[in-house]
């Protein structure tokens, strides 16, 4: 059958208005409750992400504002948007060895992040590994051994019990930079050589960002730890991870049963400088 083409052409004009219509509406509702304005409007990774059961440091997001630079108005986002995620996240170390979520969405949270995480040069060096259940306590177990042939005898009760409250949680994030990618780049970079260290664990610190938010804005709690290096060897042999791979830091997690400690601000005055505006 053989559609006229006044009725293609129409077909199209409507469904285009019926577009318009839908996007002012998206907009207009934007800015109703912070979570679920943040995962109306957040890009599609973090858009299927569920509000966080509790933070003591909600701000009430202001409108969606349209970027100047938004190609479409179903993938934009606001400033505000990302701004509230980024308060959102706090160390907390009251874990337990839960998970509102399943496993497969925690790895996708670390696979979108290490996705989208930038790094100099776009040289993506920054590798993870995830550890749950048995295999996050038994690095805990592996960092205990180790703090024990290193920490006083009389002070290592008090490190056991530290130890013992990362245990207690549902998971840890190792995240490590990959030399053997940095060696490649600064070789193709050479000019620029010496930062790559640098720029290298820069990188590894934005990925830490994005997982330890993400994660919080799902319900988990999470707390960074430095254990590296003196664990890294034992880490390595136990997951067998590479020798080109260096330990920079263990973000643990788990449900929590707390709320974080508070937190003081310095004034952004004191730290902020602006000319010209
Ligand atoms: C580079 C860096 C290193 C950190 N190292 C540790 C650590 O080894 N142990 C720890 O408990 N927290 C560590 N933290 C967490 C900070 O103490 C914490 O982020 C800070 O006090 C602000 O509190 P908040 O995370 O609740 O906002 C570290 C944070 C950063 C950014």
């Amino acid at each position: 059958m053989q559609i006229p083409a006044w009725q293609f052409l129409a077909c199209i004009f409507f469904a285009a208005v019926w577009h318009d219509m839908a996007s002012l509406l998206r907009r207009s509702t934007a800015g109703l409750g912070r979570y679920t304005n943040m995962k109306a409007s957040l890009p599609p990774f973090f858009s299927s992400l569920n509000p966080p059961k509790s933070s003591p440091f909600s701000t009430t997001l202001t409108a969606n504002k349209m970027s100047p630079h938004s190609t479409s108005p179903s993938t934009s986002t606001s400033a505000d948007t990302f701004l509230s995620a980024l308060a959102t996240r706090r160390s907390n170390y009251a874990l337990t060895s839960t998970s509102p979520i399943p496993d497969s969405r925690i790895q996708h949270i670390i696979n979108q992040s290490i996705l989208h995480a930038p790094s100099a040069f776009n040289s993506q060096s920054t590798r993870i590994v995830l550890l749950l259940k048995n295999e996050h306590q038994k690095l805990w177990d592996i960092t205990r051994d180790v703090l024990k042939e290193v920490v006083p005898a009389d002070q290592f009760p008090k490190t056991e019990a530290k130890i013992a409250s990362f245990r207690a949680a549902y998971g840890t994030v190792l995240f490590y930079t990959d030399h053997a990618t940095l060696r490649i780049y600064q070789e193709k970079f050479a000019l620029y050589a010496d930062r790559f260290p640098t720029w290298g664990t820069e990188s590894t610190a934005m990925h830490q960002l994005a997982v330890w938010t993400a994660l919080n804005l799902e319900g988990l709690g999470a707390n960074l730890q430095h254990y590296n290096p003196l664990v890294d060897e034992r880490v390595a042999k136990e997951w067998g991870v590479s020798k080109d791979w260096e330990l920079m830091s263990m973000l643990v997690f788990g449900a929590p049963v707390a709320e974080p400690g508070v937190r003081t601000y310095e004034g952004v005055e004191s730290r902020v400088r602006v000319f010209g505006a």
